[in-house]
């Protein structure tokens, strides 16, 4: 199949650091087209040969095995070609047109890596000038919006020019090897399904820690933050990959289908629980890995008062018969202790102990998205050394009014898919690039799901926009403020680095 791949914002930063080095990668696992054209489309004057230049020398500064050799980037670069383009030009839309008319190929994907304000306008240029024909595929980034209302008011302009399947809005979590392994854990065994309910789940904790800071990016993240950029999204998705039923099959609407019932099912916010079950935090000077680092308001484009948040921390429930009642942790924050991003499930414990376990665990499934890639089940096991064994004989225990056997330790069994599958697999946007290259739907968000999260996410940030909800600072290095570990504790339990498992 013959593609052309047009990538507005085409010098931008997300197309250096993700999406050119994706197709790169794909190119070098053979399986990005051949005959297919990548034009990059920005506003400064360039050739396609400079182009090819900035954009050789920009791969150059990424790290490890990825970093391309220059004679591998040279065949790859011929594939990559310029078109400059005022966004707001009619006239520059036509010359794309006529760019990409000197070339015929079976699907044409129009990439918007640009900043969201801009999405309403290209999709209504691209409709004016007839680049939106049955073959043509668009793919919008995230956050898609800044509330309810501009979300709306995006995927109707959108829509008012393609149909939702030619539609691809992107989470790239969706596309990461972890998720697509969470899918075949959950859908492709039958071990874990009796035991993923209420019965036997007591919670449940989805955690995306990031070390890294707002770098370069202080206009967008001020305009964004954490609650936008990470929870609406990312973890919204998780936690939908985790409490949906089973899909009748593996179509794209069928998954998308039950995905919506539990962004639907999501309890809604109340005055009091937006005050009790949220804590938002932003990060101050301190030191990561031994490194001082600024504090958020003395980064690069960020307002010396801003009150943008770098860390949120939130109980929620999901409102239906599997999940009534188990609380679900979502946290994610920029430079933190460290860099993990993990799923914890954690089980009940024994109905009635006969042993004596350590104190505050039960059994666990940890899901690794990264920066490994696996997974762990917490069992406990009897250890049988001399001095364990010295303990066999049943001590009293006044509390639970009974003999309890020896002290039992905790064991994991550990799954590492790096090392079962190898490090040279395919990562979340080359997936995605390829699926909306070949109109795989299935790992893309519909709107209506979106519009979902949305929804649920509003009453915060109109609580935060119009209330007095409290801004906590919490040490760069550290796991963000002290106040969500109150918040959890509330609740009757424990961040997940705070248990001795
Ligand atoms: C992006 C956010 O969507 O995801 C970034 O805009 C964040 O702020 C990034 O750093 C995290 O992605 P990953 O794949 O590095 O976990």
């Amino acid at each position: 199949m013959s593609f052309q791949l047009v990538l507005f914002g085409g010098t931008g930063d997300l197309a250096w650091r993700k999406i050119l080095p994706a197709l790169f990668q794909a190119y070098r696992h053979q399986t990005l087209p051949k005959n297919g054209r990548i034009i990059g489309v920005a506003r400064d004057k360039m050739s396609d040969a400079e182009f090819r230049a900035l954009i050789g020398e920009r791969l150059q500064t990424i790290d490890g095995e990825k970093r391309p050799q220059s004679a591998e980037f040279n065949e790859f670069a011929q594939q990559l070609f310029y078109q400059p383009c005022d966004l707001n030009r009619s006239s520059d839309y036509a010359a794309l047109k006529q760019k990409l008319n000197e070339h015929t190929a079976d699907i044409c994907v129009m990439y918007l890596a640009t900043a969201p304000h801009l999405f309403t306008s290209i999709c209504e240029h691209l409709g004016a000038c007839g680049l939106n024909t049955k073959n043509t595929r668009i793919v919008l980034e995230k956050p898609l919006g800044q509330n309810l209302q501009t979300n709306r008011e995006i995927n109707a302009a959108v829509k008012g020019h393609f149909s939702e399947w030619q539609i691809f809005r992107i989470d790239h979590y969706l596309g990461k090897p972890s998720v697509q392994n969470l899918f075949a854990l959950r859908f492709g065994n039958s071990l874990f399904e009796p035991l993923w309910r209420r019965d036997t789940v007591s919670s449940i904790q989805i955690t995306l820690a990031e070390q890294i800071g707002i770098s370069t990016r202080g206009p967008f993240y001020e305009q964004t933050g954490a609650l936008r950029d990470m929870i609406q999204n990312h973890a919204l998705q998780l936690l939908c990959a985790i409490a949906m039923e089973p899909p009748i099959n593996a179509h794209a609407d069928a998954i998308r289908d039950e995905k919506l019932k539990v962004l639907r099912s999501l309890k809604p916010w109340s005055t009091q629980t937006l005050r009790r079950d949220i804590v938002r935090g932003q990060y101050s000077a301190g030191l990561v890995e031994g490194v001082p680092v600024k504090g958020y308001t003395e980064e690069a484009g960020v307002d010396s008062r801003s009150k943008t948040e770098t860390f949120v921390a939130l109980k929620t429930e999901v409102n239906n018969w599997r999940w009534a009642g188990v609380p679900f942790y979502l946290r994610t924050g920029k430079r933190m202790a460290e860099q993990d991003a993990r799923i914890v499930i954690n089980f009940r414990p024994t109905p009635h102990p006969i042993f004596q376990t350590p104190n505050g665990s039960a059994n666990q499934l940890v899901i690794h998205l990264q920066p490994k890639d696996g997974m762990s089940l917490h069992l406990f096991a009897q250890g049988q050394a001399p001095s364990q064994v010295g303990q066999l004989t049943p001590t009293h225990s006044k509390s639970l009014g009974g003999p309890l056997g020896p002290l039992l330790s905790p064991v994991h069994l550990d799954l590492d898919f790096d090392k079962r599958f190898g490090t040279d697999r395919v990562g979340a946007y080359e997936r995605l690039l390829l699926d909306a290259i070949a109109g795989r739907l299935n790992l893309f968000v519909r709107s209506d799901e979106q519009e979902a999260a949305w929804s649920w996410v509003e009453p915060i940030l109109q609580d935060w926009l119009t209330g007095d909800a409290p801004l906590y600072t919490y040490p760069s290095g550290t796991w963000g403020p002290s106040q969500s570990k109150v918040m959890i504790a509330s609740a009757g339990h424990q961040w997940d680095e705070d248990l001795e498992i």
